[in-house]
Parts: structure tokens; C-alpha cells; sequence
């Protein structure tokens, strides 16, 4: 395939074929250094793969007319740093120094096709059964297909890979501020402000995970006496991390009525040991999100008792039809004891990175919560690489994110309209969050009865609704992740479509 583009200043013409870029460009005496010409060579190249959703192999420079010998090291420095492969394979043939500053550069590159965002051919299973664990593909046995845990099966924007090779090639991992990159926290709050949000830098934490900083949120706060009040169902960490502070979770059910979490009972589960109330908006595994009257409901409560607010809005940016409010755009409340925490695990795939941040709007509960945190002894904190994707996510890749939740939306009204055409089970149809929460009460079996049977049978894993996942009321339901390709999904729903109707027909 021949492709012309008058693209670029220097490299005006290029073609490609047979996955090669063909390119040429005169470096003019008027530009201004070697390295200067040569970053602008490397942006121009990578201007063409990307519009040509080219990935790069590798790169050999085919003639170069150079003034001086010592300019193909600079070629040789900047290669590195933009195209940054172990590939390098270069044929540098110098012809001739011809006029002092004046440079010419043919260059080869071998390229392939990259995979459209989304598509089936992106997910690429011979990498995620060596590096997605969590009860997802390096965990299960060959041929199960996991739709279990809440994390992506797509890669990364490029912009998050781009600017972690960047920060790797300058070979230092040095120490880094302990209360977070300042650059980071500038990103965080400039997103916050997006949303309606204004807060002081300073009062900014970034941390490793969401649920670490649930744990710090809990310990923050808490002591042996206390209570907090915990959603039933709602995901295990809210649980785990008040007991780790030693304190008690009381769990308050988290009944639907009118398509809302309802929240009118709430007021009776306070007592005098009662000091947090957890949050979980949007909710994992409802699917719902807490709106206005919800949350004014719950902040009338957490101000007429003094209490603190745990706010994980870890998936604020998976929100379908309706508008996502934070409790923190709330006006006429104090909101002086809340602790906000949101993580990079579920809208931009960085789980492995452990990466979350915190933040809160008053110095006092900051300290309690950096005190908790042990950043400040260097015995917690997150890693520079975290941050450095994290700006990445928060200034570039907002245009894959949206895509994404397109994406998701597509998988979740694909997977509730097979899963609702089926006898004995019955999707919700989540507003927010990849996750499908499936009631399976008249299969007449218990959660993991049914998981397990569809795993072992049916090759197809789930996340069973049971105190150990998501509360007791949990029971009777099962939970499915959605992000992955329309591929794996759909095949993922024919067996559990197999399995459903051979329970329906009495065929075990
Ligand atoms: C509500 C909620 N909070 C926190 C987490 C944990 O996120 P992280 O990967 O940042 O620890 C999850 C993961 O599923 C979650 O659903």
C-alpha cells in the first residue's frame, strides 16, 4: 500500500509499503542545533505513525550526510529517547560532509499496523496470561475465560507508555518529593477543578492504590471503640480496612427502590460509637450512582453526628447516561471530614502501577491522614513511574478514556440484552462501572455453587456475591466484568447462556 502525504515541513513526502515508512528530509542551515533538527525529524516520524497507526520496530538510517561524525551521536541519543526499543539495528552510511550545518536523512523504518483502540485483535492474551493476576488469566487455568475482576484486558493509551519509556531512558529513579511529585498534584488538582472541584495543592496525597488509601483512610480516623457504617453489599476493602484500624463495620443494606440506592434508612444504623460513614459512588457492584438527594441525605446525617466520610470515587470516570455528582460538589455542607480518594485502576488500566491519590480540604484531617500514611518516614508512598503515568493519564489520555467508556457502554447493553433473554437470571443495567450484577436467587443455587460450576464445567469464571467479595446481602448474585473485547465477552456469554439454560433444563 503507497501512501503520499505532504505532511511536515522536512520529511514532506513518505511512503509506505510492505510495512516500511520510506522518508527523506533536508536539515536546512537556517534551523538551529543538531539536537533541535533532530527532535524535529524524530516528532515528524512520529507524527506519521501515529496518523498512520503505525507501531515501530525499529529504524535504520539509510544515508545520512552529516557536517560532522559527532552529529550522529545526537541521532543516535534522540533515537533512544523517542523511539526507545532495545531494535535499534542502524545502517549509517556517511556519503560526504558537505556545506557546514547542512544535513540530509533518509531513513527506513519498519513499522506494523496497530491494532484499532478497543478492538478484538488489541487484547492480547499471550501478555495477559503472564501479567493479569487477581483471579484474571495468569491465575486461571488455560481455557477458562476470566470476566472476573474489575481490571482492563486492553493496553494502555500510548501516552502513558510514551511517558513512562521517557522517564526510564534518563536512567535515575532518585527519590521523590514524600508527600507527591508536585507536577502530579498540579495534574490532580487541575482535573478536580474540571469537575467542579477546587482544592489546595497542598492537601493532595498521592498514594499506592485506592486501597491502600482506604486503609489509611480508616486508620486516619478510627479507634478500637468506634463504628462505621458499611454498605451491604459493596466491595470487600471498605470492610477489611475499617477492621484493620481495629474498629467495627456496621453494615447498612443497600436495597434498590426506584432505580436508586436507598438511603432513608440510614439514620437508624447511627450510634453514639458510630464516627465514619463509607462511600462508595458510584457503587461497585450496584452499578448505581449516589445522586443529589442521596447524597445530601447522607450528608445531613454525617453533620448532625460529627462524622467523618470515607469517598472512594475510584469509578467516577465509568459513567454512562447520567452525570456523575461528587459528595465534594455538594454546596450549604460542611465537608470538612470527608477523605477523598480516587485511583488509576479502573479508567486507565494501571492496577499494577498502584497508583490512587487522596485529598480532603483542611489542613487538620490532611495531617491525620499523612500521619497515617507513613510518607512522611519514607515507609509509604508511591513510586515516581506511578506518577509519571498518572500526569500522563490526567493531561493526555482523556481522548482513550472516553473511548473506552463508549466502548463499555457498547459491552454492557451487548451483555444485558443476552443475559436478560435468558430463564432463572436477570442483569441489572448499570449507570456507572463496568460490572454486571447478576441476580441468580431462581437458579436455586447459592453464588459459589454457581461460579464454581460455570467454571469448571463451563470454562467461564465469575465473581460470587458472598461476605468475602461484597457483603452478605450479596448472596444470590454473581458479579461480571465487562472490559474486555467484544470477542472474549461474547464468548464468555454463550457458555454462561449454556450453562444457564442447562440448569433451566434440568440437564446437570
Ligand atoms: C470501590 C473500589 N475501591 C478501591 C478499589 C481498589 O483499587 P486499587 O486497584 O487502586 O487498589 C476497587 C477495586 O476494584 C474498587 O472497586
Amino acid at each position: 500500500m503507497f501512501q503520499f502525504s505532504d505532511k511536515g515541513p522536512l520529511y514532506s513526502k513518505y511512503m509506505i509499503k510492505n510495512d516500511e515508512l520510506i522518508t527523506s528530509g533536508i536539515i536546512s542551515e537556517k534551523a538551529g542545533s543538531i539536537e533541535e533538527e533532530a527532535n524535529d525529524i524524530f516528532h515528524q516520524i512520529i507524527e506519521i505513525l501515529k496518523l498512520n497507526s503505525l507501531d515501530l520496530n525499529c529504524i535504520y538510517y539509510t544515508e545520512c550526510y552529516l557536517t560532522k561524525e559527532s552529529d550522529m551521536d545526537t541521532f543516535n541519543l534522540l533515537y533512544q529517547k523517542y523511539m526507545n526499543t532495545n531494535s535499534l539495528r542502524k545502517l549509517v552510511v556517511v556519503k560526504s560532509l558537505p556545506k557546514e550545518r547542512v544535513c540530509e536523512v533518509a531513513i527506513k523504518a519498519v513499522t506494523k499496523k496497530r491494532s484499532a483502540l478497543f478492538s478484538d485483535d488489541s487484547v492480547d492474551l499471550s501478555i495477559l496470561k503472564k501479567k493479569a493476576f487477581n483471579y484474571r488469566w495468569a491465575e486461571v487455568e488455560e481455557g477458562i475465560i476470566p470476566l472476573t475482576a474489575a481490571d482492563i484486558d486492553f493496553p494502555v493509551a500510548e501516552e502513558i507508555k510514551s511517558a513512562l519509556m521517557e522517564y526510564i531512558e534518563e536512567g535515575y529513579f532518585s527519590y521523590t518529593p514524600k508527600r507527591g511529585l508536585p507536577e502530579f498534584k498540579e495534574s490532580i488538582a487541575n482535573n478536580l477543578r474540571k469537575k467542579g472541584i477546587e482544592i489546595n495543592n497542598d492537601y493532595i496525597l498521592p498514594i499506592d492504590s485506592a486501597a491502600r488509601a482506604m486503609y489509611i483512610a480508616s486508620a486516619a480516623v478510627l479507634c478500637k471503640e468506634d463504628e462505621a457504617i458499611v454498605f451491604n453489599p459493596v466491595d470487600f476493602l471498605f470492610k477489611e480496612s475499617v477492621l484493620a484500624a481495629g474498629a467495627t463495620a456496621v453494615s447498612y443494606p443497600a436495597k434498590i427502590i426506584d432505580e436508586r440506592i436507598d438511603v432513608s434508612k440510614l439514620e437508624d444504623y447511627i450510634s453514639e460509637k458510630t464516627k465514619m460513614i463509607c462511600l462508595c459512588n458510584p457503587h461497585n457492584p450496584l452499578g448505581k450512582l449516589y445522586h443529589k438527594e442521596e447524597l445530601e441525605e447522607i450528608l445531613k446525617i454525617a453533620n448532625k453526628y460529627n462524622l467523618w466520610v470515607m469517598n472512594d470515587e475510584i469509578w467516577s470516570d465509568i459513567v454512562y447516561e447520567n452525570d456523575f455528582v461528587s459528595i465534594m460538589n455538594m454546596k450549604g455542607y460542611d465537608l470538612s471530614k470527608v477523605i477523598n480518594i480516587y485511583g488509576f485502576s479502573k479508567a486507565y488500566g494501571l492496577a499494577g502501577l498502584r497508583i490512587a491519590y487522596m485529598y480532603c480540604d483542611n489542613q487538620e484531617l490532611f495531617d491525620k491522614v499523612v500521619k497515617a500514611s507513613d510518607v512522611d518516614s519514607t515507609a509509604g508512598g508511591i513510586s515516581s513511574l506511578s506518577q509519571v503515568a498518572g500526569i500522563a493519564c490526567l493531561e493526555k489520555a482523556d481522548y482513550w478514556k472516553r473511548k473506552f467508556v463508549e466502548k463499555m457502554k457498547e459491552n454492557r447493553d451487548y451483555a444485558v440484552s443476552v443475559i436478560n433473554q435468558l430463564p432463572l437470571v436477570k442483569s441489572n443495567i448499570p449507570e456507572a462501572t463496568y460490572l454486571l450484577y447478576i441476580d441468580i436467587k431462581e437458579t436455586g443455587m447459592n453464588s459459589s455453587e454457581f461460579v464454581n460450576l460455570l467454571e469448571e464445567k463451563y470454562h467461564v469464571s465469575l465473581i460470587p456475591g458472598s461476605s468475602k467479595f461484597f457483603g452478605t446481602e450479596s448472596e444470590g448474585y454473581v458479579r461480571l466484568c465487562l472490559a474486555t473485547s467484544r470477542e472474549i465477552l461474547s464468548e464468555g456469554l454463550k457458555r454462561i447462556s449454556i450453562a444457564v439454560k442447562d440448569i433451566a433444563e434440568n440437564k446437570l
